[in-house]
C-alpha cells in the first residue's frame, strides 16, 4: 500500500506566508507515485495556495469541516464548500476534541458528511496521558472508533485514514515508541475488520501522529500496520518536513 505524509499546519500562517513554504518545499519534493504528500492549511490559505499547487506533489486538506452542507451557522466551513479544493478532511483532531468539546456524535456526523462529499476524512483518534497510565489506550481509541465510524458504510471506510495520536504526545516532543503504539495499531486494524469484516475496508490507511520528526520518522514508517504519518509542528518547518517526505520515499524502495 502507498504511504501518506500529511502536514497539519493547524492555526499557523497566513496566505503570504503559506505561499512561500509550499513553494519552498515545491523547489525540494520530487514526486513520486507511492508517496502522497498532503498540506493542510488554514482554510483562508487554500484558495491561495491551490493556485500554485504542484498536484503531481502534493494534494491538499482542510483542518475541519461541519456536518451540514449549507445553512446558517456562523463561522463554519462546509464539505460541501471543500468539494473541488481539497482532497483530505481531518476530522475528531484531538485539539478540537478537548478545546471545542467535540464528541464522538458530531465527529461521526461529521465524517459522514466528507464522505457524501467525496472527501477521504483523516479520522484522528488517541488517549490522553491519565488514560495511557490507567492502561486504557486501547479501550479509549476502539469506543472512539465505534462510535466514530457509526454513520459510515464499508465503501466510507475504504477511503477512511484513521490517524493514532495519542495527546501525550502532541506537540510535547514526547514521541511514543514503537512498542507503546503497536497494540493500538493493532487494535485499529482489529475494530475495523469486525466492523466492515475482513477485507471489507482493504483501502483503509493508518497513520502515527505526534512529534514526529525527520530523526523518528523511519521507525514508524517501518512499523507494521502503519501506512504513514500526521505531522503537526515540523511540518512548518520546510527541511523537517522534507526530510520526513523523503524518509517515506526511500521506505518505499
Ligand atoms: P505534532 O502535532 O507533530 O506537533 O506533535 C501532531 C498533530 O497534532 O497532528
Amino acid at each position: 500500500m502507498s504511504k501518506l505524509i500529511a502536514g497539519n499546519w493547524k492555526m499557523n500562517l497566513g496566505p503570504k506566508e503559506a505561499v512561500t513554504l509550499v513553494k519552498k518545499l515545491q523547489d525540494r519534493v520530487l514526486p513520486k507515485k507511492s508517496v502522497e504528500v498532503v498540506l493542510c492549511p488554514p482554510f483562508l490559505d487554500l484558495v491561495p495556495v491551490k493556485e500554485i499547487l504542484d498536484r503531481q506533489k502534493f494534494k491538499l486538506g482542510a483542518q475541519n469541516c461541519h456536518y451540514l452542507d449549507e445553512g446558517a451557522v456562523t463561522g463554519e466551513v462546509s464539505a460541501s464548500m471543500l468539494r473541488g479544493l481539497v482532497s483530505y478532511v481531518i476530522i475528531g483532531h484531538s485539539e478540537r476534541r478537548v478545546q471545542f468539546n467535540e464528541d464522538d456524535k458530531l465527529i461521526a456526523k461529521k465524517l459522514a458528511a466528507v464522505a457524501r462529499n467525496g472527501l477521504r476524512a483523516i479520522l484522528c483518534v488517541g488517549e490522553n496521558l491519565h488514560q495511557r497510565q490507567s492502561r486504557l489506550s486501547v479501550k479509549v481509541v476502539v469506543d472512539q472508533l465505534t462510535a466514530d465510524l457509526s454513520l459510515l458504510t464499508a465503501s466510507d471506510v475504504d477511503d477512511l485514514i484513521i490517524a493514532y495520536e495519542p495527546l501525550w504526545a502532541i506537540g510535547t516532543g514526547e514521541f511514543a515508541t514503537p512498542e507503546q503504539i503497536e497494540p493500538v495499531i493493532s487494535a485499529i486494524h482489529r475494530t475495523v475488520e469486525e466492523l466492515y469484516g475482513e477485507g471489507g475496508a482493504s483501502g483503509l490507511q493508518v497513520l502515527y501522529g505526534g512529534s514526529v520528526k525527520e530523526d523518528n520518522a523511519k521507525a514508524y514508517l517501518n512499523q507494521e500496520g502503519i501506512d504513514g504519518l500526521l505531522v503537526g509542528g515540523a511540518s512548518l518547518n520546510a527541511e523537517e518536513f522534507i526530510g520526513i517526505v523523503k524518509a517515506a520515499q526511500a521506505a518505499q524502495v
